[in-house]
Formats: C-alpha cells, structure tokens, sequence
C-alpha cells in the first residue's frame, strides 16, 4: 500500500477571518480555530487548507499579500499558529497554507520600493513596460472587475503587469533574485511545520510575461527546482496547485518528460469539477465518464484534488457554451447568481435546490472519485449562500456553528462582523448549524461523519485506479470501481430521479462476501450483483473484497 499521506487525506478548506472568532472582535482567528479542532477531528479530516493568513490590505480575501513572513494580525500571532500546528498535529491534521506568490499586493514593501525608483533594489522583482503594451486588454481573470492587465502607474513612471487586479502587481519570475525569495518562504513555514503548500495561479507564476506578447514562454522548471527544494527541507512535504489549464498542458505540471512526478504532487482536478457540474445538473453520468475516459495518465505519484465547491465561483469555462448553458440553467439561472460570465456564485446545497439526497449524492460521487477530495466549510452542513454580498464573497460567510446570536461564530455585535452571518428563513443559522445536526444522527453532518469514515476504509479510492464498468445501465447511474491491492469497491450513483437495476453478476467471481458499506437507503443484500437497485438520486458503495 502507498504509504503517501496526501494520498489518503479528507482535505478541509476554511478562511480562517469566516470560521470562528475567539475574541469577539467580529474577526475568525487562530485561536477559535484551534478550538475547533475537535469538531474537524470528529469529521474525519486530516488536511486542513487555510486560505490565506498573511498581513494583507485583504482586498483579494487575503490574496493580496503584504508580507509572506507573517500572520495577518487579526488573526493572531505567529505564536497561535505553531500552536495551530502543533494542536492540529496532536489530532492527526496536517495543515497546508496558501502560497501566493505570482503576484503581491501593490502594499507590499518590495513593490513600494519597487515603483520608487529605477534604482530599487525591488526594481526588477515586478514586471515593467515603458511604453503602453499592445495586449493590456487582453488575459484578464475578472472580467467586469478588471479591463486590463497592464496599468500604468504614475510614480514608476512605467506600466506594470498584474495578471488578476491593479492592486496585484506580479513578480517577476525571469529574475534569479524572486525564484530564490519564492524558495525562501516556503522553507520557512516548512520549518515552521506545515506540511505543504497551495499553489496559487501557478501557471501565471511561471509566466515569463513579455510585455506585447500574449503567449509569453513559461519556465516549468522552476516547478522542478521548486519541488526538489521542499523536498529537501521537508521529505513528506506537497505541493497542491491551482493550474485551470488545457488538459494536453496538465502533465507538464506533474512532471518533466523523464516521466516522474519531480513538479506538482497534487493538482486540483477543473475539468472533472465542470463535468461533475454539467452531470448533476443533466441527470446523467455521461460528462464523468468522458471525463474518467480522457483523465491523462499520471506519473507515479501524481494525484488529482476533486471538489465540488471551493471559495472562488464554479469556474464553467472548460465546458462548451451549450454545457454552460444547460449548468446556468440548472444551478444558477438569476443573473445575479452568476460571475464573469463563466462562472456560478453559489454553494451546492442550494444549487441543488436544497434536496439532501442530491447533495449526499453528489458529495458520495465526488469522494469515490479518483483522487484526494476536498471539503470546503460549511458544506458539510449544507450552508447556503448570500447572494446579497458582492461577487465571490457570497459563498464566504460565517460558519454557522449554532442558533446563538451571529451563529456561534462571533459575540460581537453584528455590525462589526467581518461579514454577515446568513440569516435567511431556509439556510440562516438558526436553522442550519453545527449544534442542531451534531445531535442529529439523520442530519447531513452525521452523514458526512459516516461517509468519511466508510472512505478511509477505503483506500484503494484515493491511491488505487479508478475506471467507469462499462455495462448497460439505467440512464442516470454511474457504475465505476476503484481498486489496488488493498482491495476492491464498486460504485453505484444515481444522478437520475428514477429508481434503477444495475446487474453486475459479472463481477460475481471477484466478489468476496460483497457488502454495502454506504448507501441512500436500506437494499436487500448484493447477494450474486445480478439485480442491485438504486433508487432515484441514491446510490451504493459496495465493498467487493478486502486483502488484508
Ligand atoms: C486564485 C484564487 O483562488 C482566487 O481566489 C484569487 O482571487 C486569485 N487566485 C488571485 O490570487
């Protein structure tokens, strides 16, 4: 068996300043987090994926950094966060962090220098033009929030690259002088004690970005010297990247041509995400087992991060206007529920009309994927979105841990909460929250203890092969297995209202005393796979056999 943790991992996303306030100043902080600890344990993660912690003028979420040495300072300290890791570590979590370094914000010390004078020092550790480049209107990520990627800036005297918003100027990664600095910083939360890193826009960051040229060259080795860094300084340490690239590019990110993963360990999976989404919203499997059919082979080692939601919108872009066009109808028809024209700014709960077996049906085919998946907070619970905020912010609330007054995130007064807690009649705090569904045993957190429990049993999901069975089977259900030499489950999922008949008696000969080890619902035993039921929206996790 791989003994790759990151192969196994539940990964849990959170913001830190929307998760728990200790102090009561309106602010999530490191310390409510730890307090928190327990209830992630009892979850079942072992991952956590903080967003970003560092001092930032928080413009972007956090993505706009001021100083990649520090936590933000309504967070806490230094301090609280070795304490953060070594209580997680306590509990078996491993903590990752955000790594944000294509660009910085335009506060950031180095760019203040930077746009002071030719003669900085930091000078050469952005991007410059002297004159107004021919492409500035083009390559722009938030299109409506953004008209160009070249601004020019009136101090420097010369037009500056920022490949997201004007305040995110980037880094030059051409200059020796960054790609070492870049190096320097993860060395330093390593030996802090995180066990990894979320790589931000990563195929920007290795954009060697000329100024007139759309297509600038990009340096993938860097990818390499980077992994072969953290490796070093930290043997078990990952990589986990953001890389929304054509799926012919992807493999250049895991690993050079000499075939092993020497780059990326972990690469989020965009195009399994639009098919999920385009699946779930046509009642039919079919985009997933496109997907599973044209997933490129990895190097060993390298492995795909499945999600349904994460904090930014569903990112619609790989899939076809007429896909689009069905997934907008479906999940987010109001204008308002939709972003840069590509995207959805929604959670999944109400996306899915709020029907609880939808959401166990799309959160059970999400974790038996191939891959390691990721959880954003407030999923579990089936949190709702505030479409009332602006754009992404709509689907970073408050989490809400009970009915007390803001949730139980925060005993300030809510006008100076960070954001408003969600108080709507169908998904507001004092009906979804943590205390309600912890004593619940019907409820979607217990559900999800389960279903998470019942994975990590199953390891042949996360490192083994994943392949769709090939058999007729009713339109909407999926049938697929994972196997390694642990052993062997097979899936059925129900993406359609009808209830179906899936007869797997081909199987029979593989199967050692088959089980159902998670379903919607009671089914009479597989006895010989010939007829296995699955109702409408339900679906059955079949433990085919076990080596031990
Ligand atoms: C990708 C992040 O997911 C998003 O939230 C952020 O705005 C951009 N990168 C810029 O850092």
């Amino acid at each position: 068996m791989s003994d790759r943790w990151y192969e196994k991992a539940v990964i849990y996303c959170l913001d830190i300043d929307v998760y728990a306030d200790s102090d009561g100043d309106g602010v999530g902080d490191i310390r409510g987090l730890i307090g928190r600890l327990d209830y992630l344990a009892r979850l079942g993660v072992t991952c956590l994926w903080l967003n970003p912690i560092h001092p930032s003028p928080d413009r972007d979420d956090g993505y706009d950094v001021e100083d990649f040495y520090n936590v933000d300072p309504r967070f806490g300290t230094l301090g609280d966060f070795a304490e953060l890791l070594h209580q997680a570590g306590n509990r078996g979590i491993k903590v990752i962090i955000d790594l944000v370094v294509n660009h910085t914000s335009d506060k950031h010390p180095w760019f203040q220098s930077a746009r002071s004078s030719p003669d900085s020092p930091y000078r050469d550790w952005y991007v410059w033009s002297e004159t107004a480049p021919a492409d500035r209107h083009q390559g722009m990520v938030f299109p409506g929030e953004q008209d160009e990627t070249w601004t020019y800036d009136r101090t420097a005297k010369q037009w500056y690259y920022h490949r997201f918003y004007k305040f995110q100027p980037d880094l030059n990664i051409k200059n020796p002088r960054v790609r070492e600095e870049i190096k320097k910083i993860c060395a330093f939360w390593l030996q802090l004690g995180v066990a990894g890193f979320r790589m931000d826009a990563v195929p920007f960051i290795i954009e060697e970005t000329e100024p007139g040229n759309p297509n600038s060259p990009k340096n993938l080795e860097f990818l390499s010297d980077l992994r072969q860094h953290i490796q070093w300084r930290k043997g078990d340490a990952v990589l986990l990247a953001e890389a929304n690239v054509e799926p012919a590019e992807l493999k250049h990110f895991f690993g050079d041509d000499g075939g092993s993963s020497n780059r990326i360990h972990m690469l989020f999976d965009f195009m399994l995400n639009g098919r999920l989404m385009l699946a779930l919203a046509r009642r039919n499997p079919e985009p997933i087992i496109e997907a599973l059919r044209e997933t490129p082979a990895l190097p060993d080692g390298g492995q795909w991060a499945t999600f349904l939601r994460n904090h930014d919108e569903v990112d619609l872009s790989r899939l076809t206007a007429e896909q689009r066009k069905d997934v907008f109808a479906e999940f987010g028809p109001d204008e308002n529920m939709q972003l840069y024209g590509r995207g959805i700014r929604r959670r999944l709960a109400p996306m899915l009309g709020g029907d609880r077996r939808r959401v166990e049906l799309a959160y059970a085919l999400q974790f038996s994927l191939r891959g390691t998946p990721v959880l954003r907070y407030g999923e579990e619970i089936g949190m709702g979105d505030d479409l009332a905020q602006d754009g992404r912010n709509a689907i970073r609330t408050p989490m809400q841990w009970s009915g007390l007054p803001n949730g139980g995130f925060s005993t300030a007064d809510p006008k100076d909460l960070v954001r408003p807690v969600i108080s709507d009649p169908e998904y507001g705090y004092e009906q979804v929250n943590v205390t309600l569904q912890r004593h619940d045993p019907a409820s979607l957190l217990s559900w999800f203890e389960r279903m998470i429990r019942t994975l990590r049993e199953a390891p042949e999901v996360g490192s083994g092969t994943c392949t769709h069975i090939d058999i007729p089977a009713p339109p909407g259900v999926l049938v697929h297995r994972a196997d390694d030499r642990t052993g062997t489950m097979v899936f059925l999922h129900n993406l359609g209202p009808d209830d179906g008949v899936v007869d797997l008696h081909t199987l029979e000969p593989e199967a050692e005393f088959p089980n159902d080890v998670l379903a919607d619902s009671d089914y009479p035993d597989p006895g010989k796979l010939d007829a296995l039921p699955v109702k409408g929206y339900g679906y059955r996790w079949i433990r085919l056999r076990r080596k031990v």
